[in-house]
């Protein structure tokens, strides 16, 4: 069994997935762990929808690819990504991005090869499980605390799902048509969508799933007062 610190240094995300769905056991034995995340005032304000039927997947991938293809940006509950990036996050971005790029030899110009790759999260990197997190909209309206917690809870799901060989991929691709994913799964109003997560079985010969961007040292990100 992996220590704590040696999932957290195992986890990366993967791009691509055999087409096989995680057992509702071993989804069950994640969430159940996830549960314990912690949230302010115990408010627990993560709702998922976790769902491994192939059909509905492809309709919510082709309900967000159709979307993007009539020009539309986003259609979505919150905004994931700062509207001006700003250094050294905008620096970071364009690094991360064409790192994977480049180890996928995709030229920095080819847009059509770029935009099928992003449409890939829509085809959930041929996984068969997604877990689709939402929230009540009243926990976010006026206020970013519940974010919090469900990105915690976020982070719960994907080192839980490496005690079962289960690989993931978190996604704000999703965030981004949140709308377009709450429409065809018919949710209630009160609920906003934050994030997907893909999880499955990982491709061992995919290339992408060797890309294990770094980070950044800790001096740039830690300051100790002692
Ligand atoms: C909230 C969140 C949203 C993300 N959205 C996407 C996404 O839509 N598609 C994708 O391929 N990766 C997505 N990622 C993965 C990041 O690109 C990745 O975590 C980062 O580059 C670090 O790489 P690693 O996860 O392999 O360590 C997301 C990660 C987070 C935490």
């Amino acid at each position: 069994m992996p220590t704590v610190i040696e999932a957290l240094k195992n986890r990366s995300s993967k791009r691509a997935y055999l087409p096989k769905p995680v057992p509702r056991e071993i989804q069950e034995k994640i969430f159940n762990a996830a549960a314990m995340t912690p949230s302010g005032a115990n408010m627990q304000p993560w709702k998922v929808l976790a769902i491994s039927n192939v059909d509905t997947l492809t309709k919510i991938g082709d309900a967000i690819i159709s979307k993007m293809n009539e020009g539309v940006v986003h259609d979505q509950f919150i905004q994931y990504y700062p509207v001006k990036w700003v250094n050294p996050y905008k620096k970071r971005r364009i690094v991360t991005g064409s790192g994977l790029y480049k180890l996928m030899e995709v030229d920095r110009k080819d847009d059509e090869t770029r935009k099928q790759m992003w449409h890939d999260n829509f085809r959930w990197f041929g996984a068969q499980t997604v877990f689709f997190v939402f929230t009540d909209k009243a926990n976010i309206d006026e206020a970013q605390g519940a974010l919090i917690d469900c990105g915690a809870y976020m982070q719960s799901i994907m080192l839980a799902a490496q005690e079962f060989g289960i690989d993931t991929c978190p996604q704000g691709s999703t965030t981004e048509f949140g709308k377009v994913v709450a429409e065809v799964l018919e949710t209630p109003d009160n609920l906003a969508l934050l994030y997907s997560v893909v999880l499955g079985y990982e491709d061992k010969e995919a290339k992408i799933n060797t890309y294990q961007p770094a980070r950044v040292s800790l001096e740039e990100s830690v300051t100790f007062i002692d």
